[in-house]
């Protein structure tokens, strides 16, 4: 049964992997189920989606800076937190991950991850090996004793050109993770 996402805020990190461009998909899907998305990017994450793409699907500036005056001034990395009924990292990178897992705080979506009394579903998207390596399994085993939850990886044809388990969740799927999360 599709959930209504009605009352419900989501706050939305985009970090560095080819598949961000599925999260503007993403966004619109959350929107249209009736819930509110606030979203930000990490710097990898504003190489492959820009800022404004995201700001005019979500109607409301996207979070990029730690270091910014104005948004800090309201302690903008506690906030966006507090103000989520879920946070979802989509697409979650190996990088990312691993700040996570080992609790780094050196831009504004790790440290507002480490502030979170939020709940969090995670959709990572990476090549194959990357998703593989013993690094990675690591903190995806630390995450998940952490009680973060995750939707995907796929199998499938990878942007490298390779083959394997590393393809993010289809926007759809994630939807409806987000929906049976927060309902
Ligand atoms: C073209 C290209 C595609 C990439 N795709 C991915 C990816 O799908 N998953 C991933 O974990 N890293 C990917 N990376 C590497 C990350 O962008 C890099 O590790 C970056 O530091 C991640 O930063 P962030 O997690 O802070 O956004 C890619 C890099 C490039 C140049």
């Amino acid at each position: 049964m599709i959930q209504t996402l009605e009352n419900k805020s989501i706050l939305l990190i985009i970090s560095g992997g080819i598949a961000a461009y599925k999260s503007l998909e993403l966004i619109r899907l959350i929107r249209k189920s009736g819930g509110a998305v606030r979203a930000v990017l990490t710097k990898g994450g504003a190489q492959f989606v820009t800022p404004l793409s995201v700001s005019a699907l979500c109607e409301e500036k996207a979070y990029t800076d730690l270091w910014s005056l104005k948004d800090e001034t309201e302690m903008g990395h506690i906030r966006l937190s507090r103000e989520a009924n879920l946070i979802v990292i989509a697409p979650a990178s190996a990088d990312l991950l691993a700040k996570m897992a080992n609790g780094f705080a050196d831009d504004l979506a790790s440290t507002t991850l480490l502030a979170a009394n939020t709940p969090i579903l995670i959709a990572p998207a990476m090549n194959h090996m990357m998703w593989e390596n013993a690094a990675t399994r690591d903190n995806l085993a630390k995450l998940k004793d952490r009680g973060v939850s995750m939707v995907g990886p796929n199998e499938g044809d990878m942007a490298c050109g390779e083959y394997g388990m590393g393809r993010m969740a289809e926007p759809e799927e994630i939807l409806e993770a987000i929906q049976s999360t927060t309902s």
